[in-house]
């Protein structure tokens, strides 16, 4: 129960028993929303500096609550605040801690305000400097993908459909790709700042207030773009929780593509990069063993993602106007997100800077599997006038003999394609050349070592 200095109920004097321990228990959230508590305390003296403004309290009682505010701020820093879960959250500890340090005038603090209104607040504070953050852990790790793939321009693998070899590409080029994904997930975060930037403060606790107070000051103090309009709205918008959870969850979907697919090229069978040893783990009883864990990490860690985002909408559907206390759940999802993902950018970052490519092995897989056909299908249509569905087929007998020969497209004579197709000619053995395959890859966003040196310039520009 909420007890002020008086050592007397905030609701007690209307509830006349204590809220059963059971309860008092589980609908305590102060071990999560604790992490609250720098926003709960600069939105509680933005509100106190407005209402003195507003000739609502004194100065000599603003400045009293301002003065215990940072007091509590600091006790909370020196980790010698002692936080009360029978006080339930962030909010009612710190009103609490207030009444005993400036006594019966902390009782002002709360005028014209909601802990509705204020928990929005502080939330909307705290996903605001929390999505910062990640843009810039995803400004990091864009830089680290380019200079990846800077050294890696000419280094020729197999691009796979399927999985299967499909056709020849620069590694800078698939790497570059993982560079888009994660453009997109900086935009849509920062796209989130936009909802983020109105201010609940004032609300109250659903219909707004009679006190006389100046949102628009409140707005400005804390760096918002301008107040909510609708009070019932505000209270019972999670929204902005919503797409923080999603943007998360596409986000981890990246680096869940990214992590599996390295995965499978580490494997004994691809063999197509090496992860140094700071990024693998061994086996309890196989002394050979190196495991990608921290990998597979990235790869299962995006499951609690949706799984929180799915919370989240679940709770939502279907509930009324305006707060309840479902509502609670929504910041432990939040939290358990931002921890999550900001953890798995460091994990891939760590990942990038400590794994090789094995160049060696990614041309030979490169030259596996017929990956030049489409370039002599094209090289047909080009030269011998034909249209692509003929030169399809022609290609095709091609590849079909050279496979029953066991041999690779270049080692066939051009005695042997000549028999397959009369019309062929010399220029046609050229086609087989793997740089020249992808140099030919001119279209725009094709990938031409021409193109990717372009586009690795324009990223560079952009990551500054
Ligand atoms: N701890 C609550 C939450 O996070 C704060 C809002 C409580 N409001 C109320 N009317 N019980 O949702």
């Amino acid at each position: 129960m909420v007890k002020n200095k008086n050592n007397k109920a905030i609701w007690g004097t209307r509830i006349k028993k204590d809220t059963s321990s059971i309860f008092k228990k589980v609908g305590s959230s102060i071990d999560v929303d604790k992490r609250l508590f720098r926003e709960d305390i600069e939105g509680s003296i933005v509100h106190v500096e407005m209402l003195f403004k507003q000739k609502i309290i004194s100065f000599k009682i603003k400045n009293k609550i301002v003065w215990g505010l940072n007091k509590i701020r600091n006790e909370i820093l020196k980790k010698k605040f002692i936080f009360n879960s029978n006080l339930e959250d962030i909010h009612m500890n710190i009103e609490n801690r207030l009444f005993e340090i400036i006594g019966e005038e902390a009782g002002y603090v709360h005028t014209g305000r909601s802990r509705n209104d204020q928990v929005v607040t502080d939330f909307k504070i705290w996903l605001r400097n929390s999505t910062t953050e990640i843009i810039k852990q995803l400004n990091d790790l864009i830089k680290i993908i380019i200079k990846d793939a800077e050294k890696n321009v000419e280094t020729i693998m197999p691009g796979f459909t399927h999985l299967k070899n499909a056709q020849p590409i620069s590694y800078a080029h698939y790497l570059l790709a993982y560079v888009e994904m994660f453009k997109r997930d900086k935009k849509r975060f920062a796209n989130n700042l936009e909802s983020l930037s109105e201010n609940p403060l004032g609300v109250a606790a659903l219909a707004g207030t009679s006190f006389n107070i100046d949102r628009n000051y409140t707005s400005k103090k804390l760096k918002f773009k301008n107040p909510t309009n609708n009070s019932i709205d505000t209270v019972s918008d999670r929204d902005f929780v919503l797409d923080f959870l999603y943007s998360v969850s596409v986000c981890s979907v990246h680096i869940s593509r990214l992590a599996e697919e390295f995965i499978i090229w580490n494997s004994d069978a691809f063999r197509l990069i090496k992860l140094n040893d700071k990024i693998v783990t061994g086996s309890s009883i196989m002394p050979q063993k190196k495991n990608p864990d921290p990998l597979e990490y990235l790869r299962g860690k995006t499951g609690k993602s949706f799984g929180n985002l799915f919370s989240m909408l679940t709770i939502l559907k279907g509930l009324p106007l305006s707060y309840f206390k479902d509502l609670q759940d929504d910041k432990e999802l939040v939290f358990n997100s931002f921890d999550q993902i900001k953890n798995s950018i460091l994990i891939i970052i760590e990942i990038l800077k400590n794994y090789s490519a094995n160049k060696k092995r990614m041309n030979e897989l490169a030259n596996i599997g017929y990956t030049t056909s489409t370039d002599l299908a094209d090289h047909i249509v080009k030269y011998y006038n034909l249209p692509f569905r003929k030169s399809y087929q022609i290609t095709s007998k091609i590849v079909n003999y050279a496979e029953s020969k066991k041999l690779k497209l270049e080692d066939l004579s051009l005695k042997e394609l000549k028999k397959i197709e009369p019309k062929l000619n010399e220029d046609i053995l050229k086609v087989f050349d793997l740089k020249n395959s992808i140099k030919s890859k001119k279209s725009y966003g094709g990938t031409s070592f021409e193109n990717i040196k372009k586009m690795i310039k324009k990223y560079k520009k952009e990551s500054k």
